[in-house]
């Protein structure tokens, strides 16, 4: 049998599918769904430090290729998920989950932090610095000095084991110059990519924009944003220290697309528009998907193909 069998640093995962933030993530309830599912393991929904409503609904519409949003950080606060995570690790010691954290302010980030730290938390932190749905308050991957600023300050008193959720980037200066930022700390991951920030789609019949939130403007995913997540998990791979593994977000329909991020160089692999519109069984088809196209190419598990990407010479 093919074996999904995947590991980030020393944490072991049965599944390389997982939820992307955000998605089927944000009560007890949900969280307890994904942990049922075929999914390796779960995120809980990024976590400010006191709870928020978001912005106005309608704030999240189905595309023909995916999605539009605008949530706005719609969270139940750091400690609620905290909590979760406390009781779920204690239940089941045997499949570590990963805790979302996306603070408004780099002193919002740090206090989190110093929360999550003096905690009996064991699993993974993704530090998310790509929201990009809260009005006046821009995405921090996009600002390198202020990337570097954050992490420097983190990791001055971080010792969990911990990654970033970047946003995608378009230009090769701008992986080079993130990966040198994110080369001189001790991540062990980075998760690429969040979604295709401020896309705006129009409703034909009545010429209004689909959602509410920011004139209509909001994060787009799902396979409009495959392309971009192959290069960037790729770019990634290729630059940054091997100690740092990559998660690959975005553009996941089927089992092949989860192949082409492996090749690309993830690790793991999230799902996020798709797990919206079709619920946890998602998960059991993606699985079944990538085992035949993994028996196809004569493949037994993830590490036979992770980053064997090949190119044309
Ligand atoms: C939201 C969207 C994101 O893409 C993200 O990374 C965090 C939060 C949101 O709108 O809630």
């Amino acid at each position: 049998m093919t074996d999904l069998h995947t590991s980030i640093d020393k944490f072991q995962f049965n599944n390389v599918f997982m939820n992307a933030s955000g998605v089927r993530c944000y009560t007890k309830d949900e969280l307890d769904e994904l942990a049922q599912s075929d999914a390796g393991t779960l995120v809980t929904k990024s976590a400010t430090q006191t709870k928020r409503l978001g912005n106005p609904s309608p704030r999240y519409a189905p595309l023909e290729l995916g999605s539009i949003n605008s949530m706005g950080l719609p969270n139940e606060g750091l400690e609620y998920y905290l909590d979760y995570a406390l009781d779920f690790q204690k239940a089941h010691p045997e499949k570590p989950i990963f805790l979302s954290v996306a603070g408004l302010s780099m002193e919002e980030n740090l206090a989190m932090a110093h929360t999550i730290e003096n905690s009996d938390f064991n699993g993974l932190v993704e530090f998310n610095l790509s929201c990009p749905n809260v009005p006046g308050k821009p995405q921090t991957g996009y600002d390198f000095d202020r990337t570097q600023e954050v992490l420097t300050n983190l990791f001055d008193f971080f010792t969990k084991p911990a990654g970033v959720k970047l946003p995608p980037y378009f230009d090769l200066a701008q992986f080079d110059q993130m990966a040198t930022i994110l080369n001189q700390f001790p991540l062990k991951f980075v998760n690429s990519i969040n979604s295709l920030g401020n896309g705006l789609m129009i409703d034909p019949e009545t010429d209004t924009a689909l959602i509410k939130p920011k004139g209509g403007f909001g994060g787009i995913g799902g396979a409009y944003a495959k392309p971009i997540a192959l290069a960037n998990v790729r770019a990634f791979a290729q630059r940054l220290d091997p100690k740092i593994q990559l998660i690959g977000t975005g553009g996941v329909t089927n089992g092949r697309d989860a192949y082409d991020l492996i090749l690309a160089g993830a690790s793991l692999v999230q799902v996020g528009t798709l797990l919206q519109e079709e619920g946890t069984v998602a998960f059991t088809r993606l699985t079944r998907e990538l085992r035949a196209v993994m028996q196809t190419k004569g493949y037994n598990a993830i590490s036979d193909f992770r980053g064997q990407l090949k190119v044309l010479s």
